[in-house]
């Protein structure tokens, strides 16, 4: 298996980078957001119970994100890997997610953190707000995202670097040059068991 995980900034191109990781290495693509999403446009009991949050821009309490992604991880286990988007988002999550993996005797290989600078940020969603019908793509709403970001998820590159685990990528650069950067990192990994210290 190779389990990775990605995590980043509101538009640093998780969930563009996702897709194409799991294509590339045939993985499963768990995307949080895009689960929370679903729900809520299915008008579901979850859906109704993260609704204010998501387009807040709030995190999800924990408990309800876990049992989640515990429900959808499980029925993966004997796949090829899980690419993890957008989900840990806070240390508690992180910290489960090693246990809920331990238990199930699975290895986090790589955690890809994605670099991209602000302005750039406010410029993809502002542009993407035109059509992507996302509640959270406005202007006062991807503050508070940004101020989420800061304050619960960004200390994860800590507690992953502790792990050696972390990846970081420039994703300032253009869709398939960052593909191709993170594949690079991944085949190396894959050959030597060891993962890129540098910024790529
Ligand atoms: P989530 O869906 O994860 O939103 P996010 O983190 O704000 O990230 P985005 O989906 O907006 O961006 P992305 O980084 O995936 O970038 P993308 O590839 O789309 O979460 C939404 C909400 O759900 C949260 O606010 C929270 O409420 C809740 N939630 C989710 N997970 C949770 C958790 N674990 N715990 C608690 N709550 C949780 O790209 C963005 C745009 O940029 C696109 O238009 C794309 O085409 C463009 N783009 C991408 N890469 C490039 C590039 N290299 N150059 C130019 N443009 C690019």
């Amino acid at each position: 298996m190779l389990n990775l995980v990605i995590f980043g900034p509101p538009g640093c191109g998780k969930g563009t980078q996702s897709a194409r990781i799991a294509e590339r290495y045939g993985l499963v693509h768990l995307s949080s957001g895009d689960m929370l999403r679903n729900e809520i446009e299915k008008d579901t009991t979850l859906g109704k119970q993260v609704k204010k949050y998501v387009e807040k821009g709030l995190l999800v309490p924990d408990h309800i994100i876990l049992k989640k992604i515990y429900k959808s991880a499980i029925k993966y286990i004997n796949s090829a890997g899980i690419i993890f988007d957008g989900f840990p988002r806070t240390l508690v999550q992180a910290v489960m997610l090693d246990r809920f993996l331990h238990k199930k005797d699975i290895l986090l290989d790589m955690v890809i953190l994605m670099l991209v600078d602000r302005s750039e940020l406010y410029q993809r969603l502002m542009g993407r707000a035109e059509d992507s019908g996302r509640k959270d793509d406005n202007e006062k709403v991807f503050h508070v995202r940004m101020k989420v970001y800061e304050k619960e998820t960004h200390c994860l590159k800590n507690y992953y670097k502790k792990q050696s685990k972390i990846l970081q990528v420039n994703g300032m650069e253009p869709v398939g040059d960052v593909s191709d950067k993170i594949a690079n990192a991944i085949n190396y990994y894959c050959k030597n068991n060891r993962i890129y210290s540098k910024v790529i």
